[in-house]
């Protein structure tokens, strides 16, 4: 097993801590696409092309939004040790699988916010279950609100009016994906693993079985192995809000990933739970309906179900130190 350097300033087990908390972030099936690679004075995020989706994600959209709220909890992490991160994203002339490089920018206390959202890491999972009935506050979704445009993007709330489209862009998506023999197979590596599995979605995470008349159709990752129980209903009018970023090249991926991660952590933090909802924005088709429904100018990137949840399992994780990538694998 690959043992930690030293980093930025931070001794190896700090930066294990680091990699730990980065790794935490939300990935499409539970796939974890990252890789670091840690040198004196650099920390540098790598997507990992084998565990890519080529079926559900072929542009690797997804897999930047990963990566890009993986770099989120890195930059936390580090202001939480005492690093100011400063980051560049998609450098030039690096590795083709190189997403963004992080130095150091001094030293000084983590900042309250810092603080808090580092603190709500480990506590963020997906909420695949029913939502209690209380509504979102109004200061719950300004702060959600601003936490998007504290990243640089949008966060569109779904108004009632535009519901019903939206709804049924959801299940039109779905019934594409799930009539794709090939989106199946590929789904299917992911779930219904063994309990000892470190990544994947594990059947005690998956939430109800889907059945037909649900509003929002939620990704079956049951795997045929559990019946919904009976009585098991949806919440009517979960908060729904679409993540944009203005264009849709790699670097707004980036960008909304970290994004997408700093609205989770808002929310985790003011105790409230999320899920996502991506078919519609992974068929082709659908996705380009959700752009109209914006007005056409925005490029949408992630669709939440925000509420106030229960207890949650959390999906596994690799061990840190198999994160860990070294020069001689990136020149092979
Ligand atoms: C780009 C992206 C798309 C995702 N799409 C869905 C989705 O459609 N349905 C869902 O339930 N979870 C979705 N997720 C959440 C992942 O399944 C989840 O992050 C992963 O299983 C790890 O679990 P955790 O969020 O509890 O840490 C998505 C995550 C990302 C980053």
């Amino acid at each position: 097993m690959r043992t930690f350097p030293a980093a930025l300033g931070l001794t190896p087990g700090q930066v294990e801590q680091v990699v730990r908390l980065a790794e935490m972030a939300p990935s499409l099936h539970n796939s974890q696409p990252w890789r670091f690679r840690i040198m004196p004075h650099l920390i540098e995020l790598h997507a990992d092309p084998k565990r890519r989706l080529r079926v559900a994600d072929p542009d690797n959209r997804e897999l930047r939004v990963a990566c890009g709220a993986a770099l989120y909890n890195t930059r936390l992490a580090l202001a939480h040790a005492g690093v100011r991160p400063v980051v560049t994203l998609l450098p030039h002339l690096a590795e083709a699988t190189t997403l963004a490089e992080v130095r150091c920018g001094g030293h000084e206390s983590p900042r309250p916010e810092e603080v808090r959202l580092c603190e709500a890491i480990c506590k963020r999972h997906s909420h695949r279950q029913p939502f209690g009935s209380t509504p979102v506050s109004t200061e719950d979704r300004h702060l959600l609100i601003r936490a998007a445009q504290q990243e640089g993007c949008w966060l569109h709330v779904v108004e009632p009016g535009e519901r019903g489209t939206l709804e049924g862009l959801v299940h039109r998506a779905n019934r594409a994906q799930m009539a794709d023999g090939r989106f199946r197979a590929e789904l299917a590596e992911w779930v219904g693993r063994d309990a000892d599995s470190s990544d994947g979605v594990p059947l005690s995470a998956a939430g109800p079985k889907p059945e037909p008349q649900d509003q929002w159709v939620h990704r079956d990752f049951t795997a045929g192995l559990a019946e919904r129980a009976p009585g098991t209903q949806f919440e009517s009018h979960p908060l729904l809000v679409l993540l944009c970023t203005r264009g849709g090249d790699p670097a707004d991926d980036l960008q909304s990933g970290q994004a997408l991660q700093r609205v989770w952590l808002t929310a985790t933090a003011q105790g409230l739970a999320a899920s996502m909802i991506s078919q519609v924005l992974e068929v082709p088709e659908t996705r380009h309906e959700v752009r109209e429904l914006l007005g056409g100018h925005s490029t949408p990137q992630a669709l939440l179900r925000i509420g106030h949840g229960t207890a949650t399992t959390p999906a596994p994780r690799r061990e840190p130190a198999e994160l860990l990538l070294d020069a001689t694998e990136l020149s092979s």
